[in-house]
């Protein structure tokens, strides 16, 4: 158990009206589980290797190996994720309900709320939707819930139930279950998301999955990490290809190289993970980043990179040919396709290359492609950055709650191998529940509307999507303020 530092504390107590309670270690015994599968197919050498953990993790948690009794069991879990068009967006799945049934959920860093379409949701037709009825251990808890993205909002009220994902389980985890989402903001088979940032920025205020899971120390390790896929470049991929892998617990040392380069979330913001940008260079020539602390969320549930306009057009000033994009394209830029664009980023540490075949997100008219980074007004209640998928394609990403901290480090070729199109659509991999606990928290406290958007133009074109899945806090401003950094 990790005890929160006073500043944490400090934080809890200003976002959330929800104690910091600390959730007991019940054992969870795996059941078998329906999984929906896409497609018949052969195992790949990942999956087989995801398997073979998930299957050893699971006999040692069965017959001991650690010795002792059920409680505080240590594993690690690995669920094979899915690119969905072309980069958009990244989904896993999770088991949720008795019977367990599967899922398909976004991936999303940048919020820290689960939530599934319900099967009363008027709006969500193709979409396979969480049937509540079905589930003899789900409980309504009758608290309305609603959060608004960057790209889309949901509504509904929350409930409790188990909830399954690569061998972990949490009992009675608070969700919220939506008879209202916005247009766009799910694509068949994605029947929800599920958060992986703190709970300070919970809307349901509720413990997430994730942080269950590691407070409780089911983790070997106390991180999560992330391999995405690149389909961007790649002509032949289709709607939903091989989208990466998403580990708890450990970080697979097949899928990178080096050392992980870690950088502290700035003390007390765990909220986001929030690194701070210290430098960026664009076609080689340094950008000058304003005297503000350039705090940047680490985002995988957006698709690109957003950021101040001032640091933006100097990005493109860079680009011979640059020009700032009209109409739907307002607040992106286009440049001639044949240019390749470079642009680096460092959080303190080490400094990372986005690969021009990121930063060429389209062409969107003869010749003009548009561009991997646009500008965000986020006020000055978010961080200044949203670092999405246009930079996380390029690095392994590992998720430290302890110490609090983010790690990049260099992809593997068996991860870049990942980058053909050419493997396997992974089905639902859930996996056997090696480790469980119950989450605390209760129903969750009520939620406010403490969620506004953040000003985003999305933009849909032909095969086109991005996805802003972030949800604005009004008291990060505050939380600033609460601890200045020089
Ligand atoms: C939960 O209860 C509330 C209030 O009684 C109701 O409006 C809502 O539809 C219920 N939701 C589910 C998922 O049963
Ligand atoms: C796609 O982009 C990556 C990264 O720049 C590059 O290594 C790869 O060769 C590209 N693939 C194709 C098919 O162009």
């Amino acid at each position: 158990m990790f005890s929160p530092s006073l500043s944490q504390l400090s934080l809890l107590l200003l976002l959330s009206s929800n104690a910091f309670a600390a959730p007991s270690p019940s054992s969870s015994s795996g059941s078998s589980m329906k999984l929906h599968r896409r497609a018949r197919h052969a195992k790949t050498a990942e999956e087989w290797g995801a398997w073979a953990k998930s299957n050893r993790d699971t006999l040692i948690a069965k017959y001991g190996g650690g010795g002792g009794g059920s409680v505080s069991k240590r594993s690690s879990g690995t669920n094979l994720l899915v690119n969905q068009n072309a980069d958009s967006s990244f989904y896993g799945s999770i088991a949720v309900g008795t019977p367990p049934v599967s899922y398909s959920v976004v991936l999303d860093t940048g919020s820290a709320d689960l939530w599934l379409a319900d099967k009363d949701c008027s709006g969500c037709n193709n979409i396979p939707r969480f049937d509540y009825s079905a589930s003899s251990t789900f409980k309504n808890t009758s608290v309305p819930f609603s959060i608004k993205y960057g790209s889309g909002a949901a509504a509904g009220t929350l409930g409790q139930d188990t909830v399954q994902m690569a061998g972990f389980s949490v009992e009675s985890q608070v969700f919220a279950v939506c008879n209202q989402i916005s247009d766009g903001l799910l694509d068949d088979p994605v029947s929800g998301l599920l958060g992986l940032g703190f709970e300070t920025i919970a809307a349901s205020k509720a413990p997430p999955f994730w942080e269950s899971l590691v407070k409780n120390g089911a983790w070997d390790q106390p991180l999560m990490s992330f391999q995405l896929t690149r389909m961007q470049n790649v002509s032949s991929a289709t709607e939903l290809e091989a989208g990466g892998t998403f580990t708890m617990g450990f970080t697979d040392s097949s899928l990178f190289t080096g050392d992980i380069d870690y950088n502290n979330i700035p003390d007390g913001m765990e909220t986001y993970w929030i690194q701070q940008m210290s430098s960026l260079t664009s076609q080689g020539s340094s950008i000058s980043l304003s005297t503000a602390t350039q705090y940047a969320a680490i985002d995988t549930g957006t698709t690109l990179v957003g950021g101040p306009s001032s640091v933006i057009s100097q990005i493109f000033a860079q680009v011979e040919g640059a020009q700032p994009a009209t109409g739907n394209y307002e607040g992106y830029y286009t440049f001639p396709c044949d240019t390749d664009v470079t642009v680096t980023m460092a959080f303190g540490g080490k400094s990372w290359t986005v690969s021009p075949d990121d930063f060429r997100v389209a062409e969107i008219s003869r010749g003009e492609c548009l561009g991997g980074f646009f500008e965000l007004d986020t006020g000055t209640e978010t961080p200044s950055w949203i670092v999405g998928d246009t930079f996380l394609k390029n690095v392994y990403s590992v998720f430290r709650y302890n110490p609090p901290s983010v790690g990049f480090a260099q992809l593997s070729s068996t991860a870049l191998q990942m980058n053909s199109g050419n493997e396997p659509v992974p089905s639902a991999t859930i996996g056997s529940v090696a480790a469980g606990v119950t989450a605390a928290g209760g129903s969750g406290g009520s939620t406010q509307a403490t969620n506004g958007a953040v000003s985003m133009k999305m933009t849909r074109g032909e095969g086109m999507m991005m996805m802003m899945i972030i949800p604005v806090v009004v008291g990060l401003l505050s939380l600033g303020a609460l601890v200045p950094l020089a």
